[in-house]
């Protein structure tokens, strides 16, 4: 009931995301308790937070959990409540069976709900209400990814006076699948109220600008989208525009363009060096009875990962006779993702069945044919791994980056060990020297399996070579130092300070 009377504390920097970077847990004692849970982002943008008192807005996690801001390791909290009705509708259904399948290809069927929809809306609302209580006069504000593409216009009707940027962490898909949404010229809106839009290829900027031009009807020069605006608001955001340009209207210039994110690339390469982590490799390679070769997949279990292709293929090779389970294991690692959805449900049916039929038909009591993990593993034991692979399969059927390609080839300071990588997922754009594959051709698939394993080393080093130098000179911190310096660029004057 005080919270009513609170007066909000004000940030200039606020970040704005579905999930709050700590996760909430209940101690022995059936205590609430927070653990920070320091993702790619968290970590990039945990200097410019301390460098600006930023504030991090998103929700906890948990139904129906009501919070006061609070502060955890330096960054200030502010949870945005959802009630289960909403985590079903918002979260589960229009974020996760709506937008999540039409933004990937289609891969799974989208469902359309009206009250999905509605849920979306309000939800968005309350968390552009809560962006705008805690920002200052002027701040700058970045909201990220597809659950909340409709914040950055609700938060600049209630705060002119903000810059507001938006991330698509996921891809942004062709005109032809994205015209399918009901709702398409509402959530064009949402994002166009950011003034920087940024995607992580150049293809979902064309395309998100594409689907402006045709639904929208306004105009676009690469990279910038002119859209028209009141006069009243034209003045507060008085940002100079060609006139030929204007054509008589008065037009608010947006920036649409890639900043393809990365990793920590020196905090994955330092504990590779770690010679506990290494010793734990090593284990992890007794452990699966030495084989010559480990191949490894990293994935949320999701279908836009291609694990099915991928144990396809493997399989295929054993049933063929070019591998037998001494010469190759694969290991796979599925971390639990979105589990009250079907479409998550039915492929964890598959991806079971799958495992189980072929460790069936071809482990040995010595070997297993693919080991199979349901679990999510602390980044120590993910180094150890992607050292103790010798391959690493990432077949992903659309994927907007795929940080998985990044943190392997950052982990091998050893300059060894090969990339398989689909050519739908975001990196492929950077990482030129990975084996790049089609993961539906499943036959060009497998003999790209084998042309990795028959490798001399001297090629897989002067490929890892390229790999790392790419990986290890784009890094995460430069990604959001790029992303914030165009940002400011829109407004001259409304600058936020870079770290250190
Ligand atoms: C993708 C999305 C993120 C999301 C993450 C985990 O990477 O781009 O926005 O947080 O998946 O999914 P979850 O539904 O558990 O947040």
């Amino acid at each position: 009931a005080d919270s009513d009377h609170i007066q909000h504390e004000t940030y200039g920097f606020v970040v704005v995301s579905n999930r709050l970077p700590v996760d909430h847990t209940l101690d022995e004692n059936g205590e609430l308790k927070w653990e920070h849970s320091p993702g790619g982002l968290v970590t990039a943008l945990e200097p410019v937070m301390r460098a600006n008192d930023g504030a991090w807005v998103g929700w906890a996690g948990q139904p129906d959990l009501e919070v006061e801001p609070f502060e955890n390791e330096g960054i200030n909290i502010v949870p945005v409540p959802l009630s289960a009705e909403e985590v079903q509708r918002y979260y589960e259904g229009f974020s996760n069976d709506t937008l999540w399948p039409l933004y990937h290809d289609v891969i799974s069927a989208p469902t359309y709900h009206r009250v999905w929809w509605e849920a979306y809306v309000k939800v968005n609302r309350r968390f552009a209400e809560r962006a705008a209580s805690v920002s200052e006069q002027g701040a700058v504000v970045w909201v990220q990814d597809y659950q909340l593409q409709l914040v950055p216009k609700m938060l600049r009707e209630l705060r002119p006076d903000l810059t507001i940027g938006f991330f698509n962490h996921i891809p942004f898909p062709p005109l032809g699948i994205f015209s399918q949404l009901p709702w398409r010229e509402s959530v064009l809106e949402g994002l166009l109220g950011a003034d920087v839009i940024g995607f992580q290829r150049a293809d979902d900027a064309s395309n998100f600008s594409r689907s402006v031009r045709h639904l929208l009807g306004y105009a676009t020069t690469r990279p910038y989208i002119d859209v028209p605006v009141d006069d009243d608001t034209a003045s507060v955001s008085p940002v100079p525009v060609p006139s030929h340009e204007r054509r008589g209207r008065r037009v608010r210039r947006v920036l649409a363009k890639q900043f393809p994110i990365s990793i920590d690339s020196r905090g994955y390469e330092e504990l590779a060096r770690d010679p506990a982590i290494q010793a734990r490799a090593r284990e992890i390679r007794e452990g699966l009875g030495n084989p010559k070769t480990v191949i490894l997949g990293v994935d949320r279990l999701d279908y836009t990962k291609g694990i099915r292709h991928r144990m396809k293929a493997f399989g295929e090779l054993l049933a063929d006779g070019r591998l037998s389970v001494e010469d190759a294991t694969l290991v796979q690692v599925a971390s639990p993702s979105r589990e009250r959805v079907e479409a998550y449900m039915d492929l964890r049916d598959e991806i079971e069945l799958t495992v189980g039929r072929i460790n069936g038909d071809y482990a040995t009591m010595s070997h297993t044919a693919i080991s199979y993990h349901h679990h999510g593993y602390p980044r120590e034991e993910m180094v150890a791994l992607y050292l103790a692979a010798d391959i690493m399969l990432v077949t992903a059927l659309r994927d907007g980056m795929n940080l998985v390609a990044k943190e392997y080839v950052a982990v091998r300071h050893d300059n060894d060990g090969v990339l398989i990588l689909s050519e739908f997922a975001g990196a492929a754009d950077e990482l030129r020297s990975a084996l790049l594959v089609n993961p539906h051709d499943i036959a060009s698939l497998k003999n790209t399996i084998m042309r990795a394993i028959e490798m001399p080393r001297r090629d897989r080093v002067t490929r890892m070579r390229a790999l790392r130098r790419r990986v290890l000179d784009n890094d995460v911190a430069k990604w959001s130092a790029s992303f914030l310096r165009a940002l400011s660029e829109v407004r001259p004057g409304h600058r936020i300070a870079a770290p250190g």
